[in-house]
């Protein structure tokens, strides 16, 4: 049961924050989510291994408008180490709204554990593709360490560690229609293996995971020194670019969606885990999004399990639970009784 929470934000209403103190909670809630906005993709990835030439174009804005959007797209999930990941799990339902009994029970639509080494609809991908001056490096299928490069899709093994800086994503295991403008997954890499991650309106995230201390010195060639994270982005971002040195190299800059589920901010709060939307709902800077002030406290020396819910009503809560459970089907009352 969650005792300690709080309704952090409303998004489209930004509230006066500041005044208040910044503390630890097990659930993190946003309410309002959704709005009518746009976002532009990459219409054209041009001489992308050339390194003076190397370019990208955008499409005209696209719309997007209702419930959660644009969050209500198709979305990758993402880690960043320190990180061990033993179960992640995938939700939908036809209509939850927290708190509301009414609503319908979710379905499990895909499945990752550690242990016994099984899964159903997932792929493991990282960012061991090759590299292009302009868009970084392509993704490709992850090893069983989930930082290797691997020519097939491969299950992340059990004893899975990742460092400071290394990272991975999930992918659902649906290929994409053919690289294009206005097709399913939009014009992505060609030299990529490409997978629509996870849509839906309502949906609903698991995680079990352990944030260990780093146990390697800090030094100035880590960019994310014992800051780990675990993360939503339109999938159509890393299909392109995740770290591009062009805005027009992916959607992110002009909004297509990201939200970060439980982050680590910087080296001085490094056990507190923050959540943030980088929509452009109620707010202009992109890169500071709308964060929550309290934050979820990253335990290192234990197994934690919880997720994020994206509810009907357009609620985001994120939260941590040992009451969290990844059966294949999760009863309205077993999912509500986390929120009293
Ligand atoms: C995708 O996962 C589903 C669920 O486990 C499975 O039934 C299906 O065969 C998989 N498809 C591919 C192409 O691997
Ligand atoms: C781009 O070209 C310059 C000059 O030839 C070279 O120094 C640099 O390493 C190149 N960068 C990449 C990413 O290839
Ligand atoms: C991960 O596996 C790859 C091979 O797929 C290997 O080259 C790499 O060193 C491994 N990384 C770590 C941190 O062990
Ligand atoms: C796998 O995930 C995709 C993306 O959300 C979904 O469309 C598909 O129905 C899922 N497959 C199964 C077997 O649940
Ligand atoms: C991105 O594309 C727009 C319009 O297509 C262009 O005006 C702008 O200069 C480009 N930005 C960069 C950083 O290349
Ligand atoms: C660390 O991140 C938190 C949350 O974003 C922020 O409130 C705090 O000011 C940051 N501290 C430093 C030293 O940047
Ligand atoms: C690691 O070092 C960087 C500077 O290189 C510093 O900004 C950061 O706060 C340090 N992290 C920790 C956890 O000490
Ligand atoms: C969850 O269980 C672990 C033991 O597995 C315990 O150390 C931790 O304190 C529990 N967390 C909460 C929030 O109750
Ligand atoms: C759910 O109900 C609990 C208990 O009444 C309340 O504290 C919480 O704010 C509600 N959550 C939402 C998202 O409405």
């Amino acid at each position: 049961m969650l005792t300690n929470s709080i309704a952090v934000l409303s998004v489209t209403a930004l509230m006066a924050q500041s005044a208040m103190a910044v503390n630890a909670y097990d659930k993190i809630s946003f309410a309002n989510v959704g709005f009518a906005g746009t976002f532009q993709s990459v219409k054209k990835m041009s001489n992308i291994y050339d390194n003076s030439t190397c370019k990208c174009e955008v499409e005209d804005r696209q719309w997007f408008s209702g419930t959660n959007a644009p969050l209500a797209d198709y979305l990758s999930v993402h880690f960043r180490g320190p990180l061990t990941l033993s179960k992640f799990a995938f939700y939908t339902s036809p209509q939850f709204v927290i708190n509301d009994s009414s609503s319908s029970d979710w379905t499990r639509g895909a499945y990752y554990d550690a242990s016994s080494q099984t899964s159903s609809n997932v792929t493991f991908l990282t960012k061991a593709g090759k590299n292009s001056p302009c868009l970084g490096n392509a993704l490709s299928y992850a090893s069983t360490n989930g930082t290797g490069s691997a020519s097939a899709a491969t299950l992340l093994e059990s004893d899975n560690l990742i460092s400071s800086d290394q990272e991975y994503s999930i992918f659902s295991n649906v290929s994409c229609p053919k690289s294009g403008t206005g097709k399913g997954c939009g014009v992505y890499r060609d030299d990529i293996p490409a997978y629509y991650g996870f849509g839906g309106t309502t949906k609903m995230f698991l995680f079990e995971f352990e944030m260990p201390v780093e146990t390697q010195k800090n030094s100035s060639s880590f960019e994310y020194y014992d800051m780990p994270a675990i993360w939503l982005l339109n999938d159509h971002i890393p299909r392109t670019s995740q770290y591009p040195n062009n805005a027009n190299c992916s959607c992110w800059a002009s909004g297509c969606g990201e939200f970060d589920i439980f982050e680590v901010m910087n080296g001085t709060e490094r056990n507190h885990l923050y959540s943030t939307f980088h929509t452009f709902q109620g707010i202009e800077d992109l890169g500071t999004g709308i964060q929550s002030y309290g934050y979820i406290p990253r335990d290192t020396s234990s197994t934690m399990r919880g997720g994020v819910i994206f509810d009907s009503n357009g609620n985001t809560v994120t939260f941590v639970s040992n009451s969290t459970t990844f059966d294949d089907s999760l009863t309205v009352s077993s999912i509500n009784s986390l929120f009293i």
